[in-house]
């Protein structure tokens, strides 16, 4: 199959390559000989409604240091291609929105993932109170007394913010801890959205994993063990990658999400669970999958490639 493919990302010469998923996507996309265009958020334009980018063309290479190489700007309608990776990295903010409502415009003729009015309704720890049967215990407010009611109930608690990442501004409170005044005010002169005051899961210590559903599937799953000294497991906190398999519970989360991810073009999609519970569905930009790989786990840009191959095969022309 031919698909004529542009990816819509922050700036290409940033990236680290070894743990960047996009770019292992795009790997995979050159290697299926796929003609690839790149372009940042900042060169969408949308003009009298109809949405063109400045695209360049771009070649890229798994050597650090020397990753890509990119042509001369052309400006070209966006639904010239078949399809659009959409991986632009939060914050998720208005011009993140903003991007997500030129990008509908392109659909259906272009096949857009994710899906762009999808990922503005679905910000990671929202959309997973849709399953808050299979969540710890979660209160999101910026609301004092409502924090307070909470803690008394759990006692230990987590207080993080409702649009972070990479374990930015995690914070664990013992039922003691006299810090909660002042960490309150903190979170409520820094943030201006409501945030997430979740109770504590000591499992935490085995480690936070990362299980990747492409289409609703199960495809590949990394652990990450924080270090010794951290409450936070992601990878850039020096949370540890290991190989790991699905329990029972965690198939069971997969297959609840399963049929929801499918029904709103969420193709690519990576949970996150601690313990028995799930805490994050991220779907604006997931990582995790050169880990995968990397631990002898599935391929997980090939079974995506092959998922949008099977997508674009019944599209309209
Ligand atoms: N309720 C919790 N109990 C224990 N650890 C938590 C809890 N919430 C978050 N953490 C720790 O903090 C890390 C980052 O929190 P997370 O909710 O995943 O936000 P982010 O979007 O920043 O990754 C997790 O990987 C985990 O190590
Ligand atoms: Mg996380």
């Amino acid at each position: 199959m031919h698909l004529n493919v542009a990816v819509q990302m922050d700036p290409i010469e940033r990236i680290n390559i070894r743990g960047d998923s996009t770019f292992a996507l795009l790997l995979e996309a050159q290697a299926r000989a796929y003609p690839l265009s790149y372009y940042t958020p900042d060169r969408l334009a949308m003009r009298d409604g109809k949405v063109s980018a400045a695209v360049r063309p771009l070649t890229v290479r798994d050597k650090a240091g020397d990753h890509f190489t990119l042509g001369e700007p052309r400006h070209v309608p966006l639904d010239s291609f078949d399809v659009v990776l959409f991986r632009q990295d939060p914050p998720f903010d208005l011009a993140y929105i903003t991007s997500t409502h030129m990008l509908e415009r392109i659909q259906p003729k272009t096949l857009v993932v994710n899906d762009p009015g999808h990922v503005r309704n679905a910000p990671e720890k929202v959309f997973v109170t849709e399953f808050s049967d299979l969540m710890p215990p979660t209160l999101i407010t910026r609301d004092l007394e409502a924090i307070k009611a909470f803690r008394a109930e759990h006692g230990d608690i987590v207080m993080k913010p409702l649009y972070g990442r990479g374990g930015e501004a995690v914070f664990r409170l013992e039922r003691e801890d006299l810090n909660f005044g002042s960490l309150y005010d903190l979170f409520a002169a820094t943030f201006r959205e409501q945030w997430v005051v979740q109770k504590f899961l000591p499992e935490v210590r085995d480690g936070d994993k990362r299980i990747i559903l492409v289409d609703g599937e199960f495809a590949g799953a990394v652990n990450r063990v924080p270090a010794a000294d951290d409450l936070r497991s992601n990878m850039v906190r020096g949370g540890v990658p290991k190989a790991t398999d699905l329990t029972k519970r965690e198939r069971e989360i997969c297959a609840r999400l399963g049929p929801a991810l499918r029904e709103r073009g969420l193709l690519f999609v990576g949970i996150d669970v601690i313990g028995d519970y799930l805490t994050e569905i991220n779907v604006t930009s997931p990582t995790g999958i050169r880990s995968v790989k990397a631990l002898g786990g599935a391929d997980i840009a090939a079974l995506l490639w092959d998922k949008i191959e099977e997508k674009r095969a019944g599209a309209p022309a």
